[in-house]
């Protein structure tokens, strides 16, 4: 049986693959039951029974193309030894990094042992997935890992780690670099495991969207290494960069990292990217979080449209973010319905 989206990300056009950034999670009920078994969501992602379970849940009630092994963008500076945990209602906090000399207790020493139940699950979830089901891999990108590694939490404006890019430049070049190796490793040791393809998540962006050259060189210099040394390493692994919120900055971002798939945030508008975006790259997103919540005839037609913009190119229906917990999960499988009618007609 062939894979669909494998399909799509060499290149060819043909049924619209589909899957959905946080497919797993607080929306689904069964979801919430396994977590509430957990001691804590740290816990959760490195018990390889819960993570496959978790990954799974989601293929078993939707037509999916994919699945995303259940893990988390903060594992990278768990494993680096930062202290990070997830305090219920509040989403992460970590011990905070203030002055680049602190960066001497990051160490990989533990890196692999700590990343470990991650590869198991992932080899797990590849015995028990169809063959003509994709399985991604993924991490955070340097620059979105470091925004929470300065900042010591979630944040709306990052503050601490926008400090960094104007009074720490050199130092923030070196967390990068630290990233860039830790995270090609994390990636190539998923694609070990059984990752089928990788997702590069770039969250914050956005952040660094009007200065062209903190963008450049935080944002798209790091990814472009990443990317080289996957393209190097694992050559027939396909790569999705999820540049959220690059706005002005996305066709300097292709162009600068090379990146033969990109994810867009819901800030794009689908025409231009169709127009604008040169052909050979595979495109992916960008439904509205909130035009799922909401269902009915706008959801449907929003889908139809996507398919409709996207028909000449190779296109994966996805979200412009993450799936959100007040998301009905009927909503899902009548937008999965959608999309499955209009690219088939
Ligand atoms: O289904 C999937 O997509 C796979 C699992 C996945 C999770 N996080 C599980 C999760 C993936 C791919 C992520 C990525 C992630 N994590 C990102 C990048 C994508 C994005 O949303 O921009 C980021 C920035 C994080 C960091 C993170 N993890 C935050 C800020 C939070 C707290 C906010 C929140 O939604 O609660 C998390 C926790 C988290 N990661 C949950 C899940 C299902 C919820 C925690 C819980 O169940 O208690």
């Amino acid at each position: 049986m062939s894979n669909r989206l494998l399909q799509t990300l060499n290149g060819q056009s043909g049924d619209v693959p589909i899957w959905f950034m946080r497919q797993a999670g607080r929306y689904l009920p069964e979801y919430r039951e396994l977590r509430s078994t957990a001691k804590n969501f740290l816990d959760f992602c490195y018990t390889p029974s819960m993570a496959v379970e978790a990954t799974l849940q989601p293929m078993r009630r939707f037509d999916l193309d994919a699945a995303i092994i259940f893990s988390d963008i903060l594992v990278i500076p768990q494993a680096l030894g930062q202290y990070v945990t997830f305090v219920q209602g509040e989403g992460p906090k970590l011990s905070r990094l203030d002055h680049p000399a602190e960066l001497y207790q990051l160490s990989r020493r533990r890196f692999a042992d700590t990343l470990a139940p991650v590869y198991t699950a992932i080899g797990q979830v590849r015995q028990q997935l169809p063959v003509d089901k994709a399985l991604f891999g993924f991490a955070g990108a340097p620059w979105t890992l470091a925004c929470y590694m300065l900042q010591g939490g979630g944040n709306k404006t990052f503050p601490h780690a926008m400090r960094w890019v104007t009074e720490h430049q050199d130092g923030l070049d070196n967390l990068i670099n630290i990233l860039v190796d830790a995270v090609t490793e994390h990636l190539l040791a998923q694609v070990a495991a059984g990752a089928t393809v990788l997702q590069l998540f770039d969250s914050w962006a956005g952040l660094l969207a009007g200065d062209a050259a903190a963008f450049s060189r935080f944002v798209i210099a790091p990814t472009a290494r990443i990317l080289q040394h996957l393209k190097d390493q694992a050559p027939n692994i396909p790569v999705i960069a999820f540049p959220r919120q690059a706005g002005q900055q996305l066709l300097s971002f292709i162009e600068g990292t090379d990146a033969r798939a990109v994810s867009l945030d819901d800030h794009v508008d689908l025409t231009w990217a169709a127009a604008h975006v040169p052909a050979h790259v595979v495109l992916q997103g960008n439904l509205s979080p909130q035009t799922l919540v909401a269902g009915g005839d706008a959801l449907e037609k929003a889908c139809i449209q996507a398919v409709n913009i996207m028909r000449h190119r190779p296109y994966i229906f996805n979200l412009g973010h993450g799936v959100v917990p007040e998301t009905p999960p009927a909503h899902v499988a009548a937008a999965i319905a959608a999309v499955r009618k209009a690219s088939s007609t």
